[in-house]
């Protein structure tokens, strides 16, 4: 952080795990804060956390909580999220929602994360509804990652029939091949950078082994020294090149998605090669709308006059990025401040 701490907009401190079971995430979000650096986390909720632990995630500055919500009721949440507690969830988010009003604070904004499958698909409309008694500020409604429909019977999850959230499904972006229609590198190989707990460093969330991983930092190494090594130019060379265009995993990429690929690759060679996301690798897209929405939010709520002039001279720093999105979400804001944006739809239009 002391290394590049300056030059992040976004931290998101979660990947695989579970971030709340981290006893000093509140203070790291803290360090973090003070940086001016937006932080999110992704949890389960689903764990009994202290009032203490929760008044200090609060106060941490933290930014926006994604809630892992796949249901709206015990039965179907606990179909995905095995051994979840669907109550816990709500009374946590409901506690911070209370020690927000308390302290008179509008972070940390809760979504809840709906990943949409056949079992939890007629309790779309009922969070649509009642995700506020429930403790959220809005919600989205997600796609989940699956690898095979052999795998999914297995543990009895079906995917969603409704198209959108079907990845096996194949008009939907996900299962296809976004990288044949591009001509770009990927983009998570010059805006992010991926850390996990032991210091792995990877191209982007999707490295699901260590053996994928570009690099291993220590305390003390040279982050961008790492993140501009051998592996990380010769990611960029491939996946700007017309090779990038080519690998694939025969005609399966038609059936399932492109996560099986990186089962097949080789030792030695680099994931991106069997990129198990393509749909992802614009990534860099995503992250200037998202900063563009940042740059909104403060714009209409900090009380400030020095930080809302700031938003816009940052937003003409950037070059005055302007899509269809932003404006709608912009647009959004304004109408109501804080009203449910559902990101998936417009996401997959626009791919
Ligand atoms: C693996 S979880 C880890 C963080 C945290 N434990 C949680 O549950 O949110 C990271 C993110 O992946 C999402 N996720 C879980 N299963 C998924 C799937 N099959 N497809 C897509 N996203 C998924 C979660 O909702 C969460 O936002
Ligand atoms: S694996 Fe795919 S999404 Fe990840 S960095 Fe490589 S090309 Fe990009």
């Amino acid at each position: 952080m002391e290394e590049i701490g300056d030059y992040l907009f976004f931290l998101d401190l979660y990947n695989w795990g579970e971030p709340l079971l981290h006893k000093q995430l509140p203070e790291m979000i803290a360090f973090a804060n003070q940086k001016n650096i937006h932080v999110t986390i992704s949890t389960n909720l689903s764990v009994q956390l202290s009032d203490d632990y929760l008044s200090r995630l609060v106060k941490s500055g933290l930014d926006r909580m994604t809630v892992s919500l796949d249901g709206a009721s015990q039965e179907t949440y606990e179909r995905y999220r095995r051994g979840g507690n669907f109550s816990l969830v709500v009374q946590n988010m409901q506690k911070i929602q209370k020690i927000k009003r308390e302290l008179g604070l509008n972070s940390p904004k809760i979504y809840i994360q709906f990943l949409v499958f056949k079992h939890n698909e007629h309790e779309i409309d009922n969070i649509k509804q009642s995700y506020r008694d429930l403790g959220a500020d809005s919600y989205y409604f997600g796609t989940p990652v699956m690898t095979d429909v052999a795998e999914s019977e297995k543990f009895d999850i079906q995917p969603s029939t409704f198209k959108e959230y079907d990845i096996f499904h194949p008009d939907n972006p996900l299962n296809r091949r976004t990288k044949e229609a591009s001509s770009r590198p990927c983009s998570w190989l010059y805006s992010t950078l991926v850390i996990d707990s032991s210091g792995n460093l990877s191209p982007c969330c999707a490295v699901a082994s260590e053996s994928d991983s570009f690099a291993a930092l220590s305390v003390g190494d040279n982050v961008m020294e790492a993140w501009n090594n051998k592996k990380f130019r010769d990611a960029r060379t491939f996946t700007g090149s017309r090779d990038s265009k080519y690998i694939s995993v025969g005609d399966d990429y038609k059936r399932v998605p492109n996560i099986e690929a990186a089962l097949v690759k080789g030792p030695g060679e680099l994931i991106c090669k069997y990129c198990p996301q393509p749909w992802m690798q614009r990534i860099a897209f995503e992250t200037v709308e998202q900063i563009c929405a940042h740059l909104s939010d403060m714009v209409l709520n900090n009380k400030s006059i020095t930080m809302k002039l700031k938003a816009v001279f940052y937003y003409f720093l950037m070059g005055v990025p302007l899509n269809i999105r932003m404006i709608r979400k912009f647009l959004t804001a304004l109408n109501s401040r804080f009203r449910p944006i559902i990101y998936t739809e417009t996401r997959e239009k626009s791919l």
